[in-house]
């Protein structure tokens, strides 16, 4: 990516403390972009993390801004959008990458997981469409969801999937409907990616041990794809969800049992 492609525009990535919302703040920040850092839980390891990818983007010569703020929370996302503009003026891009899970299937799961799941996970990110409209307008501006195959395939460890099913569903509605705001939205499909939510899942699902290390995604590779989507290059593309994952998703089938 040109280095200087994004200069003067800001991005803000929900969930950027870490894993692959890091990649993504670092590759906006490569391509002269002001990052917003977001990041949930306050005065913990996270927000050192938060702390020190800021760091980083100075030094890249970028202005970084860092917010924590709850997702789920509406008055919180307002919060978070209010001090963004205040301090920036503006957003350009809206990268839809935090998420939060229990690893265990839907019939166990207790009420209060089953509401974090939904608030965090699709709630959350229309909250976070809804508060920034404003400013994306006025920018002509991107929204880009981190999706995961989970929204189309069974992994019974992993209840995240059907919220990001329903997800690409609300990037090809927005996609439609905010085209007349002149705001793009469409949505990555990541592989794995070896994340820290990754060392969760790794310890339930006994098949990952036989997945070949080639078919495994870097997170630069999902914010490459990012960084297209937000670039004018991808401006007949809307309301898709473009997977990334080395091809793993052609491979996946389970033998059917006799009956
Ligand atoms: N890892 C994979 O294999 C994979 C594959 C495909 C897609 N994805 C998707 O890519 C995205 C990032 O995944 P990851 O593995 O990098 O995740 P991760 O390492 O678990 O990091 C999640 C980030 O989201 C933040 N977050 C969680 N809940 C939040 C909330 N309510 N409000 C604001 N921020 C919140 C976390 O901050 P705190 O730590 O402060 O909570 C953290 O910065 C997710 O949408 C995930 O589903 C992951």
């Amino acid at each position: 990516m040109e280095s200087s492609i994004f200069q003067g525009k800001v991005a803000l990535i929900t969930g950027s403390s870490r894993g692959i919302g890091n990649a993504i703040a670092l590759a906006f920040a490569r391509a002269g972009a002001d990052i917003v850092v977001n990041y949930r839980r306050a005065g913990g390891s996270s927000e050192e993390q938060a702390n020190k990818v800021c760091e980083e983007i100075r030094t890249m010569g970028c202005t970084a801004y860092l917010v924590q703020a709850d997702i789920s929370q509406k008055e919180s996302v307002r919060a978070l959008m209010n001090e963004v503009s205040e301090k920036s003026g503006r957003v350009d891009f809206l990268i839809l990458n935090a998420a939060r899970t229990p690893f265990k299937p839907l019939e166990k799961l207790l009420e209060r997981e089953i509401r974090q799941l939904v608030d965090t996970n699709y709630i959350g990110n229309i909250f976070c469409i809804q508060a920034a409209i404003p400013l994306l307008e006025k920018s002509s501006g991107k929204i880009v969801f981190i999706s995961s195959l989970g929204s189309r395939f069974y992994n019974e460890s992993y209840p995240l999937g059907s919220m990001k099913a329903a997800m690409e569903s609300v990037v090809r509605d927005c996609a439609e409907g905010l085209k007349p705001k002149k705001i793009s939205v469409n949505a990555v499909c990541g592989g794995i990616v070896k994340t820290d939510s990754f060392k969760v899942l790794r310890q339930l699902w006994e098949e990952i041990a036989h997945i070949p290390e080639s078919l495994f995604v870097e997170p630069d590779e999902i914010a490459d794809v990012v960084m297209f989507l937000c670039s004018d290059a991808s401006r007949a593309i809307c309301g898709q969800t473009i997977v990334v994952d080395h091809g793993f998703s052609n491979r996946l089938y389970q033998p059917i049992q006799k009956q």
